[in-house]
């Protein structure tokens, strides 16, 4: 019998223990209640661990581990843990619904600022009826920073619909329809091409606070920003400044360094700011479990697990 845990504060453990049990129905299921400081059965009868958020220190005490799954696509809520247990895989959480809900969510983000939306919003509250300037699509640059699962599928969907899609990434991407930049070197020539910004990397070292004043000083004025990564890509005061300043014009925000968003925030009703709960993308139970069930098979076959974390690279 092999075991897994199961570990959310957010998601109903009974949709994920009837999704995981319909790919893998051999699988033993111990839920980690919620609220509880550490799973209540024996920890060395656990093979696997599927985690959002685990409390610090805790899975360095199942010593039978063979992976962590993470039930997002960031693993940094995993990797906030010091004591995280050496050799044991941490796996991604790769999987088509959290795909296609961020594509659509950053479709709709990017579409809602090419086409001024949050202007005719502020029209409609006054009862003005005015046409504001029309960009065509083909002149309209958007520039994706990450293109890993995410990011390159909703690249290329952008560029799909028409609009001049650019992304940056660590390695250079052959994607139909994108330009690709890579590295520091290519970071500058990027950003000063990119009118609507969006952010899809993960979390790390290298790329904490990247969405600040420097690179907002390297936009062309009046850009809008979207931030679908995590919160601390972001330098809140700099954008709050930026947008003082019109250096950018508009921007959405889903994810925060602190969440929920406190409620003397000033983006909650900042004119020029969307915000929503961190919902850009959720991860689908049923796909899901179907990804985390084959990473199982793999494993148990002795292979390593697809969309493992490089821990040197830090996602
Ligand atoms: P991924 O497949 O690991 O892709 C990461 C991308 O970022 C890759 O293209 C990588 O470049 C690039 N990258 C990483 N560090 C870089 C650096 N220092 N310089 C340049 N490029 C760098 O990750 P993913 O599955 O697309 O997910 C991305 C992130 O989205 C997650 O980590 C999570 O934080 C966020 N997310 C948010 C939500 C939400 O609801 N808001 C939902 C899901 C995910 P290479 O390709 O060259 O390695
Ligand atoms: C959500 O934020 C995720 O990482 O999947």
């Amino acid at each position: 019998m092999t075991k897994l845990l199961f570990k959310s504060d957010l998601d109903r453990a009974d949709l994920w223990a009837s999704a995981l049990l319909k790919h893998k129905p051999d699988l033993e299921i111990e839920v980690w209640p919620s609220g509880a400081p550490a799973p209540e059965g024996d920890p060395a009868s656990i093979d696997y661990a599927l985690v959002w958020k685990p409390p610090l220190g805790v899975l360095k005490s199942l010593p039978n581990l063979k992976a962590i799954f993470s039930l997002g696509a960031g693993i940094d809520h995993i990797f906030r843990d010091p004591e995280l247990p050496e050799g044991v895989p941490v796996v991604r959480m790769v999987e088509r619904g959290l795909t296609a809900g961020m594509t659509e969510y950053v479709v709709m983000q990017v579409l809602y600022h090419h086409r001024r939306m949050l202007d005719y919003r502020a029209q409609q509250r006054n009862r003005v009826w005015n046409e504001l300037p029309f960009v065509a699509s083909w002149d309209r640059r958007v520039g994706i920073l990450g293109l890993g699962q995410l990011g390159s599928d909703a690249a290329a969907k952008l560029a799909g619909l028409g609009l001049d899609v650019a992304g940056w990434s660590r390695s250079p991407k052959d994607i139909p329809g994108v330009t690709s930049y890579s590295g520091a070197a290519g970071l500058e020539e990027f950003l000063a091409r990119t009118e609507i910004l969006v952010c899809l990397l993960p979390l790390t070292e290298e790329t904490r606070g990247i969405l600040g004043a420097e690179t907002f000083a390297k936009l062309p004025k009046g850009a809008s920003v979207i931030n679908v990564g995590r919160g601390e890509h972001l330098v809140e005061a700099d954008l709050l400044a930026a947008l003082e300043s019109g250096q950018v014009d508009s921007a959405t925000l889903d994810v925060f360094a602190e969440e929920p968003l406190p409620e003397s925030s000033p983006f909650w009703d900042h004119e020029r700011v969307i915000v929503t709960p961190h919902v850009a993308s959720i991860t689908v139970p049923d796909t899901a479990a179907e990804a985390v069930a084959a990473n199982i098979a793999r494993i148990e076959r002795g292979e390593a697990p697809a969309n493992a974390v490089d821990r040197a690279k830090g996602y």
